[in-house]
């Protein structure tokens, strides 16, 4: 089940080569990359299912929870639309236990509407990315690395500092409002205690969790605002 994460694709020629080796599905998590592509792919179509969420917070967004999937399989596409409506195949006749996962109407509806002015959603995110890279070059900031291979949709724009807390505070300051994500590596949840993964078992990600930081990207903010967290970034580190 690959991530693509902030709307970075997951490397997918290396992951699709070892599920094809030991005849796996391949779930991709687009939650936070609809329109993001690999190799000339769309998200969510290179293995055997994609799956969405149109969450408020998503670049695509409903005006409450959704969400929905991708797949090429017509016969998988078929018990998924089962499953979705308690595994009914009309009113009356339940064929497998189900679940209650129905995208409603007024959702969908608003999804319909928001579909069409994605594009330009993307376009000002990845326009937003491109002046960060330029502005805030030079500086002891890790940027996300964009491969020509990706077309990265930027759901965030995560840096890298190990002075991320300070570094935080003084753009607080500024007004500028970021956020972490995410704080707390699975294998640290409550959830996963009985997993016995504790502190240490997994260095990289635990020092990734303490030095991400995610700029302001949405595609509201203007080429000023942008400049304007670039140039207090660039105080900061002087
Ligand atoms: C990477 C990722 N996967 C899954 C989800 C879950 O999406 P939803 O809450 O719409 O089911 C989210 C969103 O919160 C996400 O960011």
């Amino acid at each position: 089940m690959p991530v693509h994460l902030t709307g970075r694709m997951a490397d997918m020629t290396p992951l699709m080569a070892i599920a094809s080796k030991h005849a796996l599905a391949v779930i991709e998590d687009s939650a936070q990359a609809i329109g993001s592509t690999y190799d000339g792919r769309m998200s969510g179509t290179i293995g055997t299912f994609g799956c969405f969420s149109a969450h408020p917070l998503k670049n695509l967004n409903a005006a409450g929870d959704a969400g929905f999937l991708v797949t090429a399989d017509a016969e998988m596409a078929a018990r998924i639309r089962r499953l979705r409506n308690h595994g009914l195949i009309n009113r009356s006749d339940v064929q497998e236990w189900g679940l209650v996962s129905r995208l409603d109407t007024l959702q969908a509806e608003v999804l319909r509407i928001r579909l069409r002015h994605l594009p330009s959603v993307i376009e000002r995110r990845r326009r937003n990315a491109a002046q960060y890279r330029t502005e805030l070059a030079g500086l002891p900031l890790f940027i996300p690395p964009c491969r020509n291979i990706e077309f990265n949709t930027f759901h965030t724009f995560v840096v890298q500092t190990d002075r991320r807390n300070d570094f935080q505070k003084y753009l607080a300051g500024k007004g500028i409002e970021t956020a972490i994500h995410y704080p707390v590596p699975i294998h640290l949840q409550p959830a996963a205690a009985h997993l016995g993964h504790g502190l240490g078992a997994f260095p990289v990600t635990e020092r990734q969790a303490d030095q991400i930081l995610t700029l302001p990207i949405n595609q509201f903010l203007s080429a000023a605002d942008i400049s304007y967290i670039c140039a207090a970034a660039r105080e900061y580190f002087a």
